[in-house]
């Protein structure tokens, strides 16, 4: 199996170990910056240095290549506009979508997307069949994102949506997280939901993706929602931190308070390594 990997960050990174380590698949992988090549070259076959709207760079990098995998994310802060935004999801799906047409090797895309896409649904819970409400710009380029690759699905191509929680994992505990929140004042009551993937399970769901030829979307979250207040105070007392407290007075921002359902990934068969948050 010859797979690239677009975006090696965090995620890409540990897809590209676990396939290259222990499926020995061929793994090419690309990064935007020269500098992290060596880096890169300890997990892959091959190390392309590109950025997602250079066709002719996307055009090369299909060649021979059985599938893709989509995981860019904006470099350094992540509180982005959403022109850094646009360039980094948007532009990079319609470049890979435009350079798909020269690559008819690929049989499947699959993306880590996010599911902020449903913005606030005041804790109602949804699927994947629920209408999209993105919160602000940077969820829109979301779902225009997704819509983008979606629609070069054809019966030689699937397109296989992830929408992933928040991620966690190894080097990025809860505790790393939320460290800086403890023995603040946050504004609200921190009464909205949360969701949260382990990079163990997205590692597997993809490879999941790819054994069973996923297609369409699923969500990638855990089985159990958590309130932001509840879990704060999980992990600050779990590690001994000052609590955090509330100030009622105050408006919060609740941009992804939703219930989102794992139901459709666990119906296709795939069962979570870690259904629960571990503190
Ligand atoms: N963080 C979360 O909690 C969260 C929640 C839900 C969904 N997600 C989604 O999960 C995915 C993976 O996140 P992550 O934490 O692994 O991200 P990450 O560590 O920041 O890695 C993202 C990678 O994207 C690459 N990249 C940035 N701009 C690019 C461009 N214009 N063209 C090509 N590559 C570009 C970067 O490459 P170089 O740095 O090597 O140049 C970087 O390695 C993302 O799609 C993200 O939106 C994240």
């Amino acid at each position: 199996m010859n797979i690239a990997i677009i975006g090696c960050g965090y995620v890409g990174s540990a897809v590209a170990r676990h396939w290259k380590l222990e499926k020995s698949y061929i793994i090419t992988v690309t990064t935007t910056s020269q500098e992290r090549v060596a880096e890169l070259e300890k997990i892959a076959n091959q190390v392309v240095v590109i950025k997602g709207d250079d066709e002719l760079a996307l055009r090369s990098l299909l060649q021979n290549q059985d599938a893709v995998v989509v995981s860019v994310a904006p470099k350094g802060d992540r509180q982005v506009d959403a022109n850094v935004y646009e360039q980094t999801y948007l532009r990079t799906a319609q470049t890979l979508v435009a350079a798909l047409q020269h690559a008819p090797s690929v049989k499947q895309v699959i993306y880590t997307g996010s599911y902020s896409v449903y913005g606030d649904s005041k804790s109602v819970w949804l699927d994947e069949q629920s209408p999209v409400a993105p919160a602000n710009s940077n969820g829109q380029v979301l779902c225009d994102t997704e819509q983008v690759l979606l629609q070069a699905a054809n019966p030689h191509l699937k397109v296989c949506i992830l929408r992933l929680g928040g991620i966690y994992g190894e080097a990025r505990e809860l505790v790393k997280i939320f460290s800086r929140w403890a023995g603040t004042t946050r504004p609200g009551k921190g009464e909205y939901f949360t969701h949260w993937i382990h990079l163990e399970d997205i590692v597997s769901a993809i490879d999941f993706a790819l054994l069973n030829q996923l297609q369409g979307i699923y969500n990638l979250v855990n089985d159990v929602p958590m309130m932001a207040r509840d879990l704060v105070e999980l992990v600050c007392e779990h590690h001994n931190l000052p609590k955090v407290i509330w100030d009622e007075s105050a408006d919060e921002v609740k941009p992804y308070n939703s219930r989102v359902s794992n139901h459709k990934i666990k119906t296709a068969g795939y069962k979570f390594i870690h259904p629960q948050i571990i503190a």
